[in-house]
């Protein structure tokens, strides 16, 4: 806690401090929200990035330090270890938790990864089509570890289909392709959940406090101690904890209206960070049932992804001066659709998921964005765009604490008992 609070401090006015010097290495977007189209200093996120990386690496005694002490004869001296079967035991540094220090190090080893990766993107723009990728070689390393260290690739059946299946089924490697793919999601579909000021932040501020509530589910005095699985909800904790803080820095900054903007910098973080967390502690489908709102996002969004749609390079909600609110943004037809994707976009339109225009022969010549934030608009009417982010932030906590209540007091409907039970599988 006090590491996550020199995080927000040192991201706080390090973030304040470097805008100007960002703007005039180019690092600038337009705020196409605001009347005047403002440029702000973009990439905000690599600052939070580098904050909270150094805070990761010096945080690395305090969690071992029990366990640096207990491998050594105590204060950290070693003499009195050597002296016992050197040749077989060496320092007696195996009761060291090698594997518990592997695990950070690769989520750490990750995270850097994707911090560079995300910063080629902010400078260079790539293709969207080549960016998704991206986050699979950041998840490289903390997957080799999941195999050496922990390698589970079962997963529990559910009661009724126990019958067919036995209690567990084992995935092998295709448990390793769902990681990755958990890797590959989580960044792009908050950086795909984005375009007005602070929602970026917002979501991911949402999503790591439900974790390390969840989290906190799993540590004593919550659950009798140890549970077998407080570790890896301790590891979780350790890299949640200053992600809220240097979060919590960009979001006063980035908060409408924004002097910042986050970059697709923090959105890789972001994600990756909750990706680590939830493999290497091994709870990554609890993840996935906070991040509701961002599959159905990203599900909403296919259309245009795979290009059935037209897909403008932004989606964002678009702002009308004249009354200073956001409405669904639009893509246009140039060319009218074919017979089979009018006819769908007709149903859609009925069932309200999306809004078509049409012209006087009764062809579509612009229909709303595919994207959870116009769904929105499309079901409220114009908004602005702070209360429009609020809405979002509302949505996202909703979801995400029916979706932990089902998780742990329906669990047992589908499976025997919640893994808090004690004696559990974990
Ligand atoms: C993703 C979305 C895109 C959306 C964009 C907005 C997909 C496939 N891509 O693209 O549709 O328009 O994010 O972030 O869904 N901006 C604002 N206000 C904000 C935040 C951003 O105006 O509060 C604008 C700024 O001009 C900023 C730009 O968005 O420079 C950043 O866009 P970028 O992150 O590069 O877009 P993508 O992540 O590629
Ligand atoms: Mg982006």
């Amino acid at each position: 806690m006090a590491f996550s609070g020199i995080a927000f401090a040192v991201a706080y006015s390090m973030i304040r401090w470097l805008g100007p010097v960002f703007m005039k290495a180019g690092l600038k977007g337009k705020d196409m929200a605001k009347p005047r189209r403002p440029e702000i200093p973009e990439t905000m996120g690599a600052v939070c990035a580098v904050v909270y990386l150094l805070l990761l690496i010096a945080f690395i005694p305090f969690p071992f330090y029990k366990d640096i002490v207990a491998a050594t004869s105590g204060g950290g001296n070693r003499d009195v270890v050597l002296e016992t079967h050197p040749v077989e035991t060496g320092r007696f540094l195996h009761r060291f938790p090698h594997s518990k220090l592997a695990s950070y190090l690769s989520g750490l080893l990750s995270l850097q990864s994707i911090v560079i990766l995300g910063i080629g993107d902010d400078l260079l723009d790539i293709r969207w089509r080549h960016k998704v990728l991206i986050p699979a070689f950041g998840a490289i390393p903390m997957l080799i570890v999941y195999f050496v260290d922990f390698g589970v690739t079962h997963v529990v059946v559910p009661v009724p289909l126990q019958r067919y299946l036995g209690s567990f089924v084992d995935l092998g490697w295709l448990y390793y392709g769902y990681m990755a793919a958990v890797a590959i999601f989580c960044p792009n579909s908050i950086n795909m959940l984005a375009g007005i000021n602070g929602i970026e932040v917002a979501q991911s501020l949402v999503i790591a406090v439900l974790l390390i509530i969840n989290d906190a589910l799993y540590l004593a005095p919550m659950t009798p101690f140890p549970h077998p699985a407080m570790d890896s909800h301790l590891f979780s904790i350790y890299f949640l904890l200053p992600f809220v803080g240097v979060s919590l820095a960009l979001l006063c900054h980035n908060w409408y209206p924004s002097k910042v903007f986050v970059g697709d910098t923090y959105c890789y973080l972001a994600g990756m960070v909750f990706a680590v967390v939830g493999i290497l502690g091994h709870f990554s489908k609890t993840l996935l049932l906070l991040f509701i709102p961002q599959i159905f996002n990203f599900v909403f969004s296919t259309p245009q992804l795979f290009g059935i749609i037209p897909c403008p390079r932004h989606r964002l909600p678009k702002f009308n001066a004249v009354t200073g609110l956001l409405d669904a943004s639009v893509t246009e037809w140039t060319v009218p659709p074919s017979p089979l994707i009018a006819t769908i976009l007709e149903i859609l339109h009925r069932v309200r998921l999306v809004r078509v225009t049409k012209n006087k022969d009764g062809q579509i010549v612009e229909s709303t964005n595919l994207t959870i934030l116009n769904l929105w608009l499309v079901w409220t009417g114009p908004l602005r765009e702070d209360r429009l982010a609020l809405h979002m932030v509302a949505v996202q906590t909703v979801c995400g604490v029916i979706a932990l209540v089902i998780r742990h007091r329906l669990a047992f409907l589908v499976f025997r008992e919640d893994n808090r039970a004690f004696g559990a599988h974990v």
